[in-house]
């Protein structure tokens, strides 16, 4: 299946210059949401993984499925402010703007293995951030799956020692 098929690009959003990579097209594809998560675990399952991480929004529509297509429990990563129990946070730039990103403080135990997975790698700003929240945590990140990767805006670097693995190339 071409996932890039499914896709739309809209120009100019969220601010001109940027061309927007909406997923919601191929989200409410049902064959072609399940081919896109079934197509990110075989990129994952020879790992040895604990949890799936996932930072809000975009984030969730991939991690939990993936999450339960490897039958393993996902954990979110929020914006400030909405997680109610304990929560570590960090300050962070995205590619277009500035946020805090929060984790609940004991929803990782100290050893465990963890994948985190989004829609989107950009500038990596997101992934970076949420390794650091895992890792203040004691959590192993043993590697970080996207469903698309803009890879001219070289995320990857920001990632360096984590096995970054993609569905689809921009
Ligand atoms: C988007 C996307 C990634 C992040 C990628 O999320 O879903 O999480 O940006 O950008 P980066 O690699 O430059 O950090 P956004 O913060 O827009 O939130 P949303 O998922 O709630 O729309």
């Amino acid at each position: 299946m071409n996932f890039k098929d499914y896709i739309r690009v809209i120009p100019d959003f969220p601010q001109p210059g940027i061309r927007f990579k909406d997923i919601t097209t191929l989200l409410k594809d049902g064959p072609a949401y399940r081919a896109a998560i079934d197509a990110m675990k075989e990129l994952v399952k020879h790992k040895e993984i604990d949890l799936i991480a996932g930072p809000e929004a975009r984030g969730f529509v991939i991690g939990a499925p993936l999450a339960l297509a490897l039958g393993i429990g996902f954990v979110p990563i929020r914006k400030s402010g909405k997680l109610p129990g304990s929560t570590v946070e960090a300050a962070y730039d995205l590619e277009y703007g500035k946020d805090r990103l929060a984790i609940h403080s004991d929803s990782i135990q100290p050893g465990q293995k963890i994948l985190i997975a989004d829609d989107l790698l950009a500038t990596g700003g997101t992934i970076a951030t949420s390794i650091d929240l895992i890792t203040q945590l004691g959590g192993e990140v043993v590697g970080a799956a996207f469903l698309i990767e803009l890879g001219y805006l070289n995320g990857r670097e920001k990632l360096q020692g984590i096995e970054v693995a993609s569905l689809i190339t921009y």
